[in-house]
């Protein structure tokens, strides 16, 4: 497999690879020409004209349609919050739990801010219900073990952060609209390097921010949420952009936006849209069918070669249900494994027990070598086992 775009174009746009190999997706994108370059307009513009605000937010308003695009919504359904917290919270503060159905079935395998926004509606009446990760994985049938008619909404990430396992987001839909819940996927591990539909996979809900495959910064992130859906929902966690018309300064009334924009909340990230907006149209332009094609080759020399250098890769093997994030055993402190690793030029992830290397369109096998063989040295079979 070799990747169907011009890669070689692209990494001269991403100016640290001079410097150090970005293995580190799962946690934050290098800075490329693009994105710098929309910083830098956000900066002038700011400079130039002190201020712009019909500019800028038209800006904040291209990169909600650009996100729209990426997942095949309308920018109507996608709300722009501050990060994937604040959207999921958003959302939580518009459900009812009050009546039968008042359980959210959501998974070990949530980014642990998603499971706390849940288990802050145990105040509100909402019961917990919890889908276990095994050898780092979670099972389809674990869900039918605890979906049932009391299930308001199923909260489901799309990949796990630990292990880059990929949950299967059409068959969980399928299992979550039979119980007669909703389904909210946190896409934060997988968009950008998949193609997802939300109206073909019957999602009701998807949260996501900049930072990891969309090649962004922190400061933002989007809430879809189905229009049908969104019409009937009241947040309390709101502000004066979820209103119809913010402008219309009506103290006392309180008015709901058309669709997922009454989810929108206090003055938006404008800087950080500039940025995200850069950022998703490198991945329109590569394409995320042809990202996943390479990064599944990726995530193949990732496995195979961790396994050649006896490095322990964890969750499931099989390229096509996974990110392109690929997590090993790490025996010693993952974040001095971490350090030692920039010190060798690759950046890394680590996270608790693991050592994260995620690949992204632009990375080659000798990327992976290098971060594989680096790897190796530190926490490999040859290796001293004194701290690295
Ligand atoms: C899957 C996933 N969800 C959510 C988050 C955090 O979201 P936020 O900080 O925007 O609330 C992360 C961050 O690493 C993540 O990996």
């Amino acid at each position: 497999v070799t990747p169907d775009y011009d890669l070689e174009a692209w990494r001269r746009r991403v100016p640290l690879l001079r410097s150090f190999i970005p293995l580190n997706h799962c946690s934050q994108a290098p800075q490329t020409d693009p994105t710098r370059a929309a910083a830098e307009a956000y900066l002038d513009s700011w400079n130039e004209r002190g201020m712009d605000w019909d500019y800028w937010m038209a800006e904040v308003e291209r990169a909600r349609a650009a996100f729209a695009r990426l997942i095949g919504a309308a920018p109507d359904e996608v709300a722009i919050t501050s990060s994937v917290s604040e959207g999921v919270s958003a959302l939580a503060s518009a459900l009812d739990f009050g009546g039968a159905r008042c359980t959210v079935v959501t998974t070990e395998a949530e980014f642990p801010t998603v499971g706390h926004v849940w288990l802050a509606q145990e105040r509100r009446g909402g019961r917990i219900t919890w889908v276990p990760v095994r050898r780092g994985v979670v099972e389809l049938e674990d869900y039918d073990a605890v979906l049932d008619d009391s299930t308001l909404v199923v909260s489901a990430t799309h990949g796990y952060y630990q292990t880059g396992f990929k949950q299967d987001l059409a068959a969980i839909a399928g299992r979550a609209h039979a119980a007669g819940a909703l389904l909210l996927v946190d896409a934060y591990q997988t968009l950008g390097t998949t193609p997802v539909d939300v109206k073909a996979l019957g999602i009701d809900a998807l949260a996501c921010g900049a930072l990891k495959f969309l090649m962004g910064i922190p400061g933002i992130a989007f809430l879809y949420v189905r229009r049908e859906l969104a019409e009937t929902l009241r947040p309390t966690v709101t502000g004066w952009f979820g209103r119809k018309d913010p402008f219309a300064f009506r103290v006392r009334e309180l008015d709901w936006a058309a669709g997922a924009r009454r989810f929108d909340a206090g003055t938006p990230p404008v800087f950080a849209a500039y940025v995200a907006r850069a950022g998703l149209e490198i991945i329109e332009q590569v394409g995320p069918a042809r990202i996943e094609r390479w990064t599944e080759a990726l995530s193949r020399h990732l496995i195979e070669g961790g396994r050649e250098r006896g490095l322990e890769p964890l969750g499931t093997a099989d390229p096509r249900r996974k990110t392109p994030t690929t997590a090993y055993r790490c025996p010693v402190d993952s974040h001095a494994v971490e350090a030692a690793l920039r010190r060798r030029g690759v950046i890394a992830s680590a996270r608790g027990p693991a050592i994260r290397l995620a690949p992204h369109f632009y990375s080659t096998r000798g990327d992976l070598d290098a971060g594989l063989d680096a790897l190796a040295a530190l926490i490999g079979p040859a290796a001293g086992r004194s701290s690295p």
